[in-house]
């Protein structure tokens, strides 16, 4: 049960300035985003606390404590000027510190639990006496920051399920019968036309910025995320075994990891007309090959996304301005994938389904920087990632968090990522 704050929080610091002062909104947003990454570790395991299912993600205490260091970095001794009250964790949950291997020698759940207190008792009282007009966006960077990596320990959480899963669910393969709604081939054509890409909004970060006008040809793009029952026909017909579908770095890539089904794949057909979850980006690109589509770029994915042609306006949200929870599925509400189909009153003005939440979709483009870019509040927070080895997902999942759901914002992974919770939906050249 959740109590009538869902409807309000987070966005009490953008829509409430009336009722609440910026500090106060800042304090309850700081309040509200807090227990429920804390609910994560509710009765966990000591083992589950510090294990590595995968070695590019690091173990689930060591998210929290990072949380709890970034929050100190920034406020405390940056801002504050206060020096670090906690020198032994320094190197252990800095970002840049140690390699992922060395994070699992993790303090226990309770150390970590009283470093996050301590730090967060005085980042409340220096809020206090903080020149918030001025910090602004460093607060709203630290809630987005948190959101995150409760998004990553999600991920982490998911792996350890399918490993401790794996040893039965091998012996009950049963094969899900193709069953694919005639709904989910539509696609829509998207006028050519200008549109605005990016957000000079308060809460957008460093890789969103500046939004800029972009004009794009007319396009198609499908109405919903490629679901399980559609890429079910994909695997049946040797999409894992036929190179023409593949591009060579994805051929390449299939030799080496012999995947033949997406990393969260379930046989039950029941999940027909979810979104297909758990691809690398080399899948995506194969199996929009194999239906004669290809991948949307960044632009056109956000255009249909955002843009409302009519009033010649981005969107806030793809349904205009409500808050996320009752148009979407994320914040781990649900607790996993939804049918495609299942929040009508989500559709972008352009009549997408499930922009937001369900999976993240890869898109065809590298991560960079827009046109006049400046790194924020590091250069490690974004620009290090414009290397043309990232590509960018837009959307958000199932468990992402509010503050960080919007049509603007860009998560960035190797192609060969396949542990996020990721899908994607496909374009093509009219
Ligand atoms: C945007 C999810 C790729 O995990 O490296 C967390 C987010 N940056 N702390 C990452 C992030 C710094 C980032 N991703
Ligand atoms: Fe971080």
């Amino acid at each position: 049960m959740r109590n009538w704050k869902r409807d309000f929080y987070p966005f009490v610091i953008d829509r409430c300035p009336s009722i609440y002062s910026l500090k106060e909104a800042i304090f309850l947003a700081f309040n509200e985003c807090r227990p429920q990454t804390l609910a994560l570790f509710e009765n966990m395991d000591e083992g589950i606390f510090r294990c590595q299912p995968h070695p590019d993600f690091s173990p689930v205490g060591w998210h929290l404590g990072h949380i709890a260091y970034t929050e100190s970095l920034w406020l405390l001794e940056r801002s504050a000027g206060s020096p670090c009250m906690f020198p032994q964790y320094c190197k252990l949950f800095a970002a840049d510190g140690l390699p992922k291997s060395k994070r699992v020698q993790l303090p226990n759940l309770e150390e970590i639990l009283y470093y996050l207190e301590t730090v967060r008792k005085k980042v409340l009282e220096y809020l206090e006496v903080a020149d918030i007009e001025q910090q602004e966006s460093l607060w709203r960077f630290l809630i987005q920051h948190e959101s995150q990596h409760y998004e990553i320990i999600s991920y982490v959480l998911e792996l350890v399920k399918i490993q401790q899963l794996s040893v039965i669910s091998d012996q009950l393969v049963v094969l899900g019968q193709v069953d694919v709604s005639v709904i989910n081939h539509q696609m829509i054509q998207i006028p050519a036309g200008e549109f605005e890409q990016g957000s000079n909004s308060i809460n957008a970060l460093d890789n969103e910025r500046p939004a800029h006008k972009v004009y794009l040809d007319t396009y198609l793009i499908d109405r919903y995320p490629v679901t399980c029952g559609q890429y079910h026909l994909f695997m049946e017909s040797g999409g894992y075994e036929n190179s023409c579908w593949w591009s060579q770095s994805g051929w390449e890539w299939l030799q080496n990891e012999q995947v033949t089904q997406p990393l969260y794949w379930c046989n039950d057909r029941i999940y027909n007309d979810h979104p297909v979850c758990g691809v690398s980006w080399y899948e995506a690109d194969a199996y929009s090959r194999f239906v004669g589509k290809r991948l949307p770029t960044e632009a056109e994915w956000e255009k249909a996304a955002s843009w409302d042609a009519k009033v010649n306006q981005r969107r806030i949200y793809p349904w205009k301005n409500a808050a996320p929870i009752q148009h979407c599925n994320c914040d781990r509400l649900i607790g996993k994938t939804t049918a495609v189909n299942a929040y009508p009153s989500g559709q972008s003005a352009y009549g997408l389904y499930d922009t937001l939440g369900n999976v993240w979709e890869w898109t065809a483009c590298w991560f960079d920087g827009y046109s006049g870019f400046q790194s924020y509040p590091y250069i490690g927070y974004s620009q290090v990632y414009f290397d043309q080895k990232h590509r960018v997902l837009k959307g958000g999942s199932w468990a992402t968090r509010p503050w960080v759901l919007r049509p603007s914002f860009r998560n960035w992974y190797y192609p060969s990522v396949r542990q996020i919770f990721a899908g994607f939906r496909c374009a093509a050249t009219p």
